[in-house]
């Protein structure tokens, strides 16, 4: 498994380009085979998790063409409705096969999901709304099987406004007879970003963004060209890496307006922050200031995905921070390893007491999940002396080349390929 090594105390500085949102072009690409014609989504990352994508939607009988940032998703000819165990498991977003598959030919057949490193991850509320739309759901020892003859336009009131499950929603009822409306939907970019796309492919949704969305079904699909919204989560990752390392960073390609919680906590810990359309210019304070608490929310509110990130920023604090998780169960995984570096964490329940501290020490760790693991290399930024970030895999999965954009901002950073021992190692699914 590679790992990173990291000689921390170099100042994050200058100008990085985003890519495409990870979490906008998964859906978007489920959604392309529900038109059975061909697609092409600009802006599209180079990470794992999309590239596991492509392979599932190829294993299905899609022709997928990749140049650069651009992918081109041919679904005319679907051959399967099955999705390898092999590939489900490797990524938890193969979920939002569910809805596509069930629009396009009515039945799909993949391994449940599963929990993964933050959390158990049920998907009862996407497989309640599908029923509720009339698809038969199974579930045999690991395996889901579902089927739909014909799925009803109904009005489902989701109990949380839960991500996969309003877009799983939305891409079933593209077929749907009638009309389906989602009561207290996510109300995440990526949503109104999926709507966009849908509807440059001929469907008519509205409401993605505010408390209702209605999709009207039945309506013919045809391939559309679409450009992905930019990664909100890299860029407040990599404003959080030249906040911790007394730098100065403009981000391009930026989306200011869909980051306003997460701004607001940066400017709260003493950076100064300019923003124009699409661009974000972040300096840092020689040192940051304690923020009495941050609590992660469904959006518009302060981003689960920032959340460990951020963890890094308050360890090295002038005073007491708490950081509240209200999103996912267990997402507090680097707090031991940023405990070794000299952090002063104390878990209380789904709250992390932190004081502060001057200094970390570089030291051996391990990422545990994705943000967990980015978060680790932000510490490693800002700590004295060398850090090894082991199973980098986790970063991998939604950061497209992190350590070269990284070495391009000043960081004294290297990729360690792994070695023969490793070569088995899996990483767990993100
Ligand atoms: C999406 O996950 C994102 N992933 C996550 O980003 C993000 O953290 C999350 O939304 C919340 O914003 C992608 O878009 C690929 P949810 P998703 O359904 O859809 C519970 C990253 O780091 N829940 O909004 O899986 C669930 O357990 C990843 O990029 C149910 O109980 O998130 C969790 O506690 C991590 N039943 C909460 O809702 C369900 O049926 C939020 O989950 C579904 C969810």
């Amino acid at each position: 498994m590679d790992s990173y090594h990291i000689i921390g105390g170099k100042r994050i500085s200058g100008s990085h380009k985003l890519t495409g949102a990870k979490n906008g072009v998964l859906p978007i690409l489920a959604a392309s085979l529900v038109t059975g014609e061909t697609c092409t989504i600009h802006n599209c990352p180079d990470l794992l998790d999309v590239n596991t994508m492509l392979t599932i939607l190829k294993e299905l009988g899609c022709k997928v063409q990749r140049e650069k940032n651009t992918v081109i998703v041919d679904s005319s000819q679907l051959t399967q409705s099955y999705i390898p165990k092999v590939l489900g498991k490797e990524m938890r977003s193969s979920v939002f096969l569910l809805g596509p598959m069930l629009a396009r030919c009515g039945a799909v057949e993949m391994s449940h999901p599963g929990g993964c490193a933050i959390g158990a991850r049920p998907i009862d509320l996407h497989l309640k709304a599908l029923q509720k739309m009339g698809a038969k759901v199974e579930e045999e020892n690991e395996k889901l099987f579902c089927r739909a003859l014909k799925l009803k336009g109904t009005t489902i009131r989701l109990d949380f406004p839960s991500v996969g499950a309003t877009e799983n929603i939305m891409m079933a009822a593209l077929s749907a007879e009638g009309e389906t409306r989602i009561v207290h939907p996510a109300k995440e970019p990526e949503i109104e970003d999926l709507q966009n796309f849908l509807n440059a492919c001929g469907a008519s949704i509205v409401g993605a963004g505010t408390g209702e969305i209605v999709i009207s079904g039945g309506k013919p699909l045809h391939g559309a060209e679409h450009k992905v919204i930019p990664d909100r989560i890299e860029a407040g990752t990599f404003l959080a890496a030249a906040a911790v390392t007394k730098g100065e960073l403009l981000l391009e390609n930026a989306a200011p307006f869909q980051m306003a919680s997460t701004l607001a906590k940066f400017r709260e810990m003493g950076c100064s922050l300019r923003t124009e359309q699409d661009r974000i210019y972040l300096k840092a304070p020689q040192r940051l200031k304690a923020v009495k608490e941050i609590k992660t929310l469904p959006y518009p509110g302060f981003p689960t995905d920032m959340q460990s990130q951020f963890l890094t920023l308050m360890s090295l604090a002038d005073g007491q921070s708490k950081m509240t998780e209200t999103i996912f169960e267990n997402r507090f995984k680097q707090i031991d390893a940023l405990k070794n570096m000299g952090a002063q964490i104390e878990l209380q329940g789904c709250s992390a007491k932190v004081i502060g501290v001057e200094e970390l020490r570089g030291c051996h760790v391990e990422a545990k999940d994705l943000r967990g693991g980015a978060a680790m290399v932000i510490a490693g930024l800002a700590a004295s002396g060398e850090t090894i970030v082991e199973k980098i895999c986790h970063i991998d999965r939604g950061y497209d080349k992190f350590e070269v954009a990284l070495k391009n901002l000043g960081a004294r950073i290297e990729r360690i390929q792994e070695d023969e021992r490793e070569k088995n190692y899996k990483c767990e699914k993100a």
